[in-house]
């Protein structure tokens, strides 16, 4: 059995700003990855980092109101006061450790503009900033020398005496599965855009943390708030970056009109993402689009600046549509992109269970509340990911060690092996795809009861259909048809979470917008849904 005082799921960036204190603050912490940590899906962050800088004239004050603002005022002011106000300090020690911000013309730090914000206040490298911070995190785990397990999947917490206290996971290269105690443990697995399809999240987000956790109990909170982001390219879901309309770049519907006049002439394209995305859908539903799309345009910035400042956004449109964006509108439509909800945590990312924490975005401590602006993401992964390691050492301080029951190892492996045993049935594959578009119809951009309580009934059809899936490679090296069997069981669990979210929630509010009841109701809404598996059925109440 391997021995930690406290075990990291997920290398992404909480999962290593998390790891990097604990070593500071002289734990033995270990990361579990089922990528390598540069592969982690933080990597795909593109257009920057909030945070309120005071040398600039900026206030974290007027960061944290466009933040409750943007979230529909479900956000907890408190997790938004830590956040904007912990944000500077953030930036800058980012800086110290190497992450090469784009600088404006006297050589202080850059910033963009970023939907749902007067100011301008996000730090930003071109369009790559969370591959940027990512490997200059990876860099600070190396230099501390970070036990990792690296290419491990995790298939279960264990709790003893109530608490969590390590995992079982096995070693995807080997297949040797293994018991892990920690006396505490952080999840950090990112979040769950392929339990939609399209989505822009990587394959490996399938929601594992807010599984895991809440069969170990620990509540999940607001999971219906799954955000849309307005840019993403039709058919795949790959991301353009909002720094392009933070940049200056235009919405344009099929008659050449910038229709954010219509819905938000204040903000125009720079509104919040929710009505943005709604916008978008209401000019394609009344026919003012082009093949479901509308289009993002960026002629007028001209080959020079959007090589220099988005010369990410230009490969993938030459990439992928064989567009040079100097030169012709690119088509576009909202797509699936973050969860707001996830496994509900206090402002140090405790949950309701002894030795779990969580951070990142499989956590909700309620910094997006009902929809996340724009670069907060990465903010709160710094900073709450700090934070979970700092509350975990006074914790690890005062847990009396706990022997895991080796048993708990046996019982995975027997259940990993009646999987593999299972004779011929369908595929995992063909089974994503059809939870995907189930979900994608039942609650996206708009919803209402019959589509929430269809997507209720397809997903009970989809876990009944779990148990036929076959997984026909029965290898030990690399069995990523295992793995993504395993991810599968996971998605159907949140998709169920959100799915019951949803149905719980009777307003409109941020992205969750009902077209049964269209108003947000603050009399009897302003507070959060819970969703918890009481170890036979999942449970929704607020
Ligand atoms: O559009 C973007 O660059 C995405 C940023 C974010 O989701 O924070």
């Amino acid at each position: 059995m391997h021995k930690h005082d406290l075990l990291i799921i997920g290398a992404g960036l909480a999962g290593l700003r998390a790891a990097v204190e604990g070593v500071r603050q002289g734990l033995n912490v270990a990361v579990i990855t089922k990528v390598h940590p540069v592969r982690s899906h933080s990597n795909a962050a593109q257009g920057g980092i909030n945070a309120a800088l005071t040398d600039r004239g900026d206030d974290w004050k007027d960061h944290a109101l466009a933040t409750i603002k943007g979230s529909d005022y479900l956000a907890d002011q408190d997790a938004v006061e830590v956040m904007c106000s912990e944000a500077g300090d953030a930036i800058i020690e980012l800086e110290n450790m190497g992450v090469i911000f784009s600088r404006d013309d006297d050589g202080k730090l850059g910033t963009r503009a970023f939907g749902g914000q007067k100011k301008a206040r996000t730090y930003f490298v071109g369009a790559i900033t969370g591959s940027a911070m990512l490997h200059v995190l990876y860099e600070q785990s190396v230099k501390y020398k970070l036990n990792t397990y690296e290419e491990w999947f995790v298939t279960k917490l264990i709790k003893e005496e109530g608490r969590v206290v390590g995992a079982v996971a096995f070693d995807i290269k080997t297949g040797q599965m293994e018991l892990i105690s920690a006396k505490a443990v952080v999840l950090a697995t990112g979040g769950a855009g392929r339990v939609f399809e399209p989505s822009t999240n990587a394959l490996i987000c399938t929601g594992d943390g807010l599984s895991l956790a809440m069969k170990a109990g620990a509540k999940v909170m607001d999971t219906e708030m799954i955000q849309y982001h307005p840019t993403t390219l039709s058919g795949n879901g790959i991301l353009l970056s909002e720094a392009a309309r933070g940049d200056g770049a235009y919405l344009i519907n099929s008659e050449g009109d910038r229709f954010m006049k219509k819905y938000a002439p204040d903000y125009m394209e720079l509104a919040s993402r929710d009505v943005v995305s709604r916008a978008e859908q209401t000019e394609i539903d009344e026919g003012r689009g082009v093949d479901g799309c509308v289009f993002l345009d960026l002629r007028h910035l001209g080959k020079k600046f959007i090589e220099e400042r988005l010369g990410y956004l230009q490969e993938v449109a030459l990439e992928f549509r064989g567009i040079d964006l100097s030169e012709s509108p690119i088509p576009i439509k909202p797509g699936m992109h973050y969860i707001m909800g996830g496994i509900k945590t206090d402002l140090n990312g405790a949950t309701s269970i002894p030795g779990l924490y969580a951070a990142g975005e499989c956590a909700n401590v309620s910094v997006h509340g009902a929809n996340r602006l724009g670069a907060n993401s990465l903010l709160d992964t710094i900073v709450f990911g700090r934070r979970s390691a700092v509350s975990s050492v006074e914790y690890i301080k005062t847990a009396s060690s706990v022997d895991i029951d080796e048993r708990e190892l046996s019982k995975e492996k027997s259940r990993i092996q009646a999987i593999l045993d299972r004779p011929k049935g369908m595929r995992s594959s063909e089974l994503r795809n059809k939870m995907g578009s189930s979900m994608t119809k039942g609650i996206g951009v708009w919803r209402d009861q019959d589509s929430i309580d269809l997507a209720i009934q397809q997903m009970k059809e989809v876990r009944g259909q779990l148990f036929n899936v076959y997984v026909e490679n029965k290898g030990k090296i690399f069995n990523t048809d295992l793995v993504s069997y395993l991810e599968m069981e996971f998605m159907v669990d949140v998709a169920e979470s959100i799915c019951l979210g949803a149905s719980t929630r009777k307003e409109s509010r941020g992205a969750h917008f009902r077209n049964d009841m269209k108003k947000r109701n603050d009399a009897e809404w302003l507070k959060h849904t819970i969703v918890e598996f009481d170890g036979e059925e999942m449970k929704s109440s607020t």
